[in-house]
């Protein structure tokens, strides 16, 4: 069976950068707190009725399909990772394809959000390595700013996330070639729905308070319809998204390097051997927790988080893009990239740069 490389990447954040000290315009915070706390400067936002989760990784299509050399004629099968989605559906895949002026090739959505572009990898893998696709056009993107709760009642989700969208073009490696020993070695993927609702966004949503009875909508005058999202959410301001800090930083700290060693031990391999760990920017602390746990070199660590904070599902390309510009990702490279977000969900691919 063929191996899946990346043949191509790019990335795209929107032109406003919006710091620390902005965010004080808006809510009761500071700079100091935020960069002890998360370790984050500054971050982007969307430029409002212009930028779309859509149209940002669409840009960074762009430049990923110009890098493998490929062009739309060539795709044969999108995927879309987001939890910031332009519409409750269709999913982006569809409407990227549209912007792109793709054929009609299939389109999946991938709804995974912080290890979205794990999953959506190891599922490009499985239909390159089966042969039944030969250029997967993978997208993560997210718009978080225009959804997220700007005031001091949200301030600890909405310093953390920021805007932005990378992607990558997957091919098979031609088992002739000089890369032939690359490639996506394996992919290993976890999920945890028991504590699903610490970092979440419940509503609107068709769970008909299911799950909490303090989720449990009134009961709507009309005998249809009426769950999905009602006048009370709005104005109870329960539309945002929700997030147990402590704990969801608890979580990660233990996940992040299990996963990390499932992938190395499962391939034969130790910390050491790893030239480079590319993870979810999650928080400054817990990347640095994760890798004095496997004992890894700082420098064998990308690091972005400060100049864009939490993209969310497209954190893990963006920081593949930053480990290219500092010359850290080089033919034969041993890299690892690593997530761990809601669901809670984790995952982690082992790779050999291919080109
Ligand atoms: C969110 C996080 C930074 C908060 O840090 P923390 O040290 O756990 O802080 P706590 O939530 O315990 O809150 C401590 C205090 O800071 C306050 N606070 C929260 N957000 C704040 C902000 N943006 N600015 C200033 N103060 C803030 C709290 O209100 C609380 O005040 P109190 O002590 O008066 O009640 C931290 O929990 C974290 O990083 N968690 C993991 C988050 C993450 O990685 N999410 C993405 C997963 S993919």
């Amino acid at each position: 069976m063929p191996k899946t490389k990346i043949a191509g990447i790019g990335m795209y954040v929107p032109k406003n950068v919006v710091t620390n000290d902005d965010l004080t315009r808006v809510m009761d915070t500071s700079d100091e707190w935020i960069q002890e706390r998360t370790g984050i400067k500054e971050r982007r936002f969307a430029t409002r009725f212009e930028d779309t989760t859509t149209t940002m990784g669409v840009e960074a299509a762009k430049i990923a399909m110009q890098r493998a050399a490929v062009t739309t004629d060539d795709i044969d099968f999108i995927i879309f990772a987001t939890l910031s989605p332009d519409y409750y559906f269709p999913g982006c895949g569809v409407l990227a394809q549209r912007l792109l002026g793709i054929k009609e090739v299939g389109a999946l959505d991938i709804r995974d959000q912080c290890s979205g572009f794990i999953y959506a990898l190891s599922v490009a893998d499985q239909f390159i390595k089966t042969g039944m696709y030969k250029n997967i056009l993978l997208i993560a993107s997210e718009t978080h700013s225009y959804g997220l709760d700007f005031s001091t009642r949200g301030r600890n989700v909405s310093v953390i996330f920021g805007d932005g969208a990378g992607a990558v073009i997957l091919q098979p490696i031609d088992s002739s070639s000089s890369s032939a020993s690359g490639g996506i070695l394996s992919t290993h993927l976890h999920s945890d729905g028991s504590d699903a609702e610490l970092l979440s966004m419940v509503n609107p949503g068709f769970h008909a308070g299911r799950f909490a009875p303090e989720k449990k909508p009134p009961e709507p005058s009309q005998p249809y319809g009426g769950l999905f999202i009602t006048k009370e959410l709005i104005e109870k301001d329960d539309i945002y998204p929700y997030m147990d800090g402590p704990a969801v930083f608890k979580k990660a700290v233990v996940k992040f390097p299990e996963v990390i060693m499932e992938a190395l031990t499962a391939n034969g391999y130790q910390p050491p051997d790893l030239n480079l760990l590319i993870p979810h920017q999650a928080n400054l602390r817990i990347i640095n927790a994760t890798g004095e746990r496997l004992g890894l070199r700082p420098d064998a660590t990308i690091i972005n988080i400060d100049r864009y904070g939490n993209t969310t599902a497209a954190t893990i390309p963006l920081a593949m893009q930053t480990a290219i510009d500092q010359g850290k990702l080089n033919k034969g490279s041993l890299v690892l990239l690593a997530s761990v977000g809601a669901g809670f969900t984790s995952g982690a691919t082992l790779l050999r740069w291919a080109y």
